[in-house]
């Protein structure tokens, strides 16, 4: 909140509205008059983050609510159709609890559930469908890229010779591949993680689309620099923020950032990027790898 400093009448794209929790602290500072924008590519979320911002907002707040299912990337487009340009963007990027939570959504380790893992659930690939048809050796890049598992040639081979006998068809069966490789817990962490890390990422194609969505904003805080009000989905002033949780998401984050600095587009509202602090770890065990970076997108009025 501090950071993005919402004001009354402004709009503001949430980008992963999830349970809609930063969306109902951000609609609050709206009012009156401005625009909540919820995105998100799982449809039962945004129905949740919907009702969640409206049962906050007070009944005169006049704060007009928007939904849009579908990926990010594709938010500086349907922005831009809508004939909006944002005050304020945030991404909160990965999974939420709920999510995890839910064994039939194939997201978890510990429960067992069907090998899904698809955030969007009118997608047509699932993890299982991954696991089925990769090549050992794409199954190892990947492990390796996606879920920077040391053990990577290992587990592929071992899910090749698994899958021959029976297809792998849910999070207990492929979990249990992965310990069978890798050994048993090691300070407190499951050795199944990092697989499906690397599963999710490359399910939900999640770093193709945060660099489609950067992209976006580079070409929007470009055009919002240079030619003022109604040339960008973004604002000239624009803050935009990205919450991330592993550094293959922060690096191209940084890097995008940081361009559009140097360029004299963007200033940077976190010169240090933005870590939790141990009373908020201590709460919410989740948050111990969140960065925050923020910045404004340059005003020719302002400077
Ligand atoms: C960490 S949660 C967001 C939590 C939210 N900020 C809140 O306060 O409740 C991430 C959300 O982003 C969604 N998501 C992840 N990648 C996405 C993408 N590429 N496009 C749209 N939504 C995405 C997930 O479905 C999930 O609901």
């Amino acid at each position: 909140l501090a950071t993005l400093a919402p004001k009354p009448g402004e709009i503001y794209a949430d980008c992963t509205a999830g349970l809609g929790g930063h969306a109902a602290a951000i609609a609050q500072e709206l009012a009156p008059g401005g625009t909540v924008m919820l995105n998100d590519a799982d449809a039962s979320n945004l129905e949740r983050a919907e009702a969640r911002v409206r049962s906050t907002l007070a009944s005169d707040a006049g704060v007009t609510i928007r939904t849009l299912h579908g990926n990010f990337a594709d938010l500086p487009r349907r922005l831009t159709e809508l004939g909006l340009a944002a005050d304020l963007v945030l991404a909160d990027l990965g999974f939420s609890s709920n999510q995890v939570a839910d064994a039939a959504r194939g997201f978890s380790f510990s429960r067992d559930g069907p090998l899904d893992m698809r955030l969007n659930q009118s997608a047509r690939l699932s993890a299982a469908d991954l696991v089925a048809g990769a090549s050992e050796g794409e199954l190892a890049s990947m492990l390796r890229e996606y879920g920077e598992e040391p053990a990577a040639t290992r587990i592929a081979k071992k899910v090749v010779r698994a899958r021959a006998q029976s297809p792998i068809t849910t999070t207990g069966r492929l979990a249990e591949i992965v310990r069978e490789v890798v050994g048993p817990m090691r300070g407190g962490i499951d050795p199944a993680t990092r697989t499906f890390q690397a599963l999710r990422i490359a399910v939900n194609d999640e770093l193709g689309s945060l660099e489609a969505f950067l992209a976006g904003l580079r070409e929007g805080a470009a055009r919002a620099a240079r030619g003022g009000a109604g040339s960008s989905w973004l604002r000239p002033g624009a803050r935009v923020a990205v919450i991330s949780f592993h550094s293959l998401e922060d690096r191209p984050i940084k890097r995008a950032f940081g361009e559009l600095v140097k360029e004299e587009v963007a200033v940077d509202l976190t010169t240090e990027v933005v870590r939790p602090e141990k009373e908020e770890v201590d709460s919410n065990p989740r948050a111990r790898s969140a960065k925050l970076r923020a910045i404004r997108i340059a005003d020719k009025g302002r400077g």
